[in-house]
């Protein structure tokens, strides 16, 4: 059992990219959860004792031999389980049930009838709705004892449940936010079928980590690389918390900060209690990107410098710990859990080989977005830093497309700065938004004169998990006055545009 006696839920692993999201859904329910490999023994699953087991999805079709199985013995343990998607097809294949390839695929937001009010999955659910499913294999025939509870158009079995044996799947994803009421079936899982009390909170994560982080660094120091981002502030927090005679905070000014940030940044940790270090590397790190116009290139190019500058700062502290804040979806997008790289982040996959630093600390590496913000005023950090927008490590790198100077940069922060002060005017506040400098010059006219400068691209997005977006519908008079205002003052550009598009198919900054 855990020491501290929560009720946990385990999530069995089967291969799926949305594990850690499963977790992050019951946590937000305040159920302490727990990822084990699909393949964990029975015996250890035994001693956990959880109030319910989930299984993923995953890539697979059961009949592959070399697909992840499990035994019939983890359906007889009297834990309820809830099969998600390969999950499903794994519980009906493991109790004689059988799987079939579909005639036609499911994928992407499908509408799902929910065929059966009792069962307790569905309570207080609207008898049909949108949900995001991704299969090319389904359940063509239940195992004995239990009854389908939902279907879609090409699906007849897009749920099934046994509730004698407490035993549920569904072919859906509920954890996605694309799946309308998903987090209220898995609330439905959790208290009306597993018998959850609510008593897990943030308050347990920190406990956890404080112990894991001390453990972790014994009596080394930790360097941590602080961006003034909610990430890296919120890691400075529960550092100082865990180890507070023990960390240096260097906040690395690489020239690619928004305007006036670095010295907001350093106002504010500079009353902190903590070693902050602020290096001026701007000169430095134009010149190591020089030239370059690859986006993947410039985040490794900026992710080493990053390290050389760290090394080079706590070379006082030889034998120290590098920390990072890095959060889940920055380990999903680095390809770590399922092969595919979207974007690299820094050292998310480890240190390079000829690092000084003995390990790598990243307390938040399992957290969400907005469980990070909960955590930092839990921590009590300051709100300004805690509500404060995500902002990629390698900064306007990332936003200012193709090559980079520090004129196209001066130019970006400028429109940068316009389109945030307007949109505070205006009282409107979204996930995230910016501008980006495009690459691209086009011809414009200024009194009697042609022009030919840069595009601005504006972003603004509506997200909650930055995993996923839709674009913010910011009034037009707003736009026209962002508009004018950055083509009026802001010498260089001669057009602006509003990017519309979502994530997917898009992602939220250009790059
Ligand atoms: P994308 O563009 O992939 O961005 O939809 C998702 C979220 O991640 C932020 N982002 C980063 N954050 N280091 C970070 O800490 C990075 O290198 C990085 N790159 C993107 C991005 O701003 C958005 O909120």
């Amino acid at each position: 059992m855990d020491k501290n006696a929560n009720q946990t839920v385990v999530v069995l692993d089967f291969g799926g990219q949305y594990k850690e999201l499963i977790a992050r859904r019951v946590r937000e329910c305040k159920v302490h959860s727990q990822i084990l490999s699909g393949a964990t023994p029975i015996d250890k699953l035994k001693d956990i004792a959880p109030i319910g087991i989930i299984l993923t999805g995953g890539p697979h079709s059961v009949y592959e031999e070399s697909s992840p199985h499990t035994v019939k013995e983890l359906f007889e343990l009297g834990i309820p389980i809830l099969g998600i998607c390969y999950g499903m097809q794994l519980m009906a294949y493991t109790l004689g049930g059988k799987v079939s390839a579909c005639k036609v695929s499911e994928y992407g937001t499908i509408n799902t009838t929910y065929d059966d009010a009792a069962c307790a999955l569905f309570k207080g659910l609207n008898t049909s709705a949108l949900t995001l499913m991704s299969h090319t294999d389904f359940v063509d025939k239940m195992p004995n004892g239990f009854k389908g509870a939902a279907h879609t158009q090409d699906c007849p079995v897009a749920a099934m449940y046994n509730a004698d044996k407490k035993l549920y799947a569904v072919q859906f994803h509920p954890e996605v936010e694309r799946t309308a009421q998903g987090t209220q079936l898995l609330h439905n899982f959790l208290y009306e079928i597993c018998g959850a009390n609510g008593d897990y909170s943030i308050d347990d994560f920190i406990q956890r980590e404080i112990v894991r982080i001390r453990e972790q660094v014994g009596n080394h120091q930790v360097v941590l690389g602080l961006s003034g981002g909610v990430d890296s502030s919120v890691c400075a927090a529960i550092l100082e918390k865990a180890i507070p005679n023990q960390l240096t905070c260097i906040f690395v000014d690489h020239g690619m900060m928004r305007k006036n940030e670095g010295d907001e940044i350093e106002s504010v940790f500079a009353n902190k209690n903590l070693n902050f270090v602020r290096v001026d590397a701007e000169q430095r790190f134009l010149t190591k990107l020089d030239g370059v116009s690859d986006p993947e290139r410039k985040r490794k190019i900026i992710g080493e410098e990053f390290v050389r500058v760290f090394e080079e700062e706590s070379s006082k502290f030889a034998g120290s710990f590098l920390a990072q804040g890095t959060i889940y979806p920055d380990v999903v997008e680095s390809g770590l859990t399922t092969g595919a790289v979207i974007k690299s982040h820094h050292n998310v996959g480890g240190l390079p080989k000829d690092t000084k630093f003995i390990g790598l600390v990243e307390p938040l590496r399992s957290l969400f977005k907005d469980e990070v913000r909960e955590l930092g005023r839990k921590l009590q950090l300051d709100e300004t830093l805690v509500s404060r927008q995500p902002f990629p490590g390698p900064g306007l790198a990332v936003r200012c497309i193709g090559e980079i100077t520090k004129e196209k940069l001066d130019i970006l922060r400028d429109a940068d700065y316009i389109f945030r002060e307007e949109l505070k005017k205006a009282n409107l506040n979204y996930g995230q938004f910016f501008a980006v400098l495009t690459n691209m010059r086009t011809v414009g006219v200024m009194g009697d004169g042609r022009t030919y400068n840069y595009v601005v691209g504006l972003r603004a997005v509506i997200t909650s998990d930055f995993m996923t977006c839709e674009y913010a519908h910011i009034p037009y008079e707003v736009l026209d006055v962002v508009s004018s205002r950055i083509v009026n003052e802001v010498q260089g550009v001669s057009r602006v545009v509003y990017d519309i598009t979502g994530k997917p198919p898009a992602t939220i900054e250009w790059e």
